[in-house]
């Protein structure tokens, strides 16, 4: 299928159209092992799936990965990503906390961290589907312009652009957000079965496009999912407002094959 684009109106209907799509994959295969993000652009999706898991569908033998953890923030920092992820995922989708796993950015040994945590999915058998969201300048996970298109689970180092992007998550003091990151590679995120993009804002409308249509390039790491063969990147109206084939990917949409809905 290759990269599939849908425009949604607004973020509440990319969280919903999201949601609906991770439904019916756990209500398929209960054991699904999820990819989850951080970040403010999944959050709607995660919303509709807490509504969905009170209304009833069993999350209770889902597994999960988080993309990417700060170095330096303890595990109960309000901006690490285990409280987010355990405040936005685990305890509003209601999964088993001992099967959702954050990459150890507290280790003593940074260096080794990557590899185990590269074990740890392996061991569960791969991510079957990885929800992703989009840097302004087309980083995925943590992985900046210039990475290795083929990295793994490793320390790296952020953007100035990065930290000054997710100030406000830490009162606005670009200080305060930490250098150093843990995330999965580009390699990883490409061994994922299936993935998700999701986007909203025109912040992201740059990016998007360079992604879905500019060249395979390390100027913009997230278009190294051109070469996955499985990709849905649902987005708004804002962040779609950069492409150029935007009627073609609607046209596709409207007449998708009725096996692949
Ligand atoms: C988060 C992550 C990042 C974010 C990206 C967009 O785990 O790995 O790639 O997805 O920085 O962040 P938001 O959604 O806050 O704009």
């Amino acid at each position: 299928m290759g990269m599939e684009i849908i425009v949604q109106t607004d973020a509440e209907a990319v969280g919903e159209y999201v949601a609906a799509k991770f439904t019916r994959v756990i209500e398929n295969q209960p054991r699904t092992v999820l990819g989850v993000a951080t970040g403010s652009s999944p959050r709607t999706t995660y919303r509709a799936l807490a509504r969905r898991a009170q209304a009833g569908l069993d999350t209770s033998g889902v597994r999960a990965f988080a993309l990417d953890e700060y170095v330096g923030l303890d595990v109960d920092h309000p901006q690490s990503y285990h409280e987010i992820i355990r405040q936005e995922v685990t305890e509003p989708l209601g999964l088993n906390p001992s099967a959702v796993h954050v990459p150890h950015g507290q280790a003593q040994d940074l260096e080794s961290a990557g590899p185990e945590y590269e074990a740890a999915i392996r061991d569960a058998g791969g991510v079957d589907v990885q929800l992703l969201g989009i840097g302004s300048n087309g980083h995925i996970g943590f992985n900046e312009p210039g990475s290795s298109l083929a990295g793994r689970t490793r320390l790296k180092t952020l953007a100035p652009k990065t930290r000054q992007d997710n100030a406000r998550f830490f009162g606005g003091d670009i200080t305060a957000v930490p250098i150093h990151c843990l995330t999965q590679g580009i390699g990883t995120i490409l061994a994922a079965k299936s993935v998700v993009l999701v986007a909203t804002g025109a912040a992201k409308a740059r990016a998007i496009a360079a992604m879905a249509e500019g060249p395979v390039a390390a100027f913009c790491p997230a278009s190294a999912l051109q070469l996955h063969e499985h990709v849905t990147v649902v987005i708004d109206e804002d962040a779609a407002s950069e492409l150029t084939y935007r009627e073609y990917y609607d046209f596709a949409r409207d007449h998708r094959p009725d096996w692949q809905i």
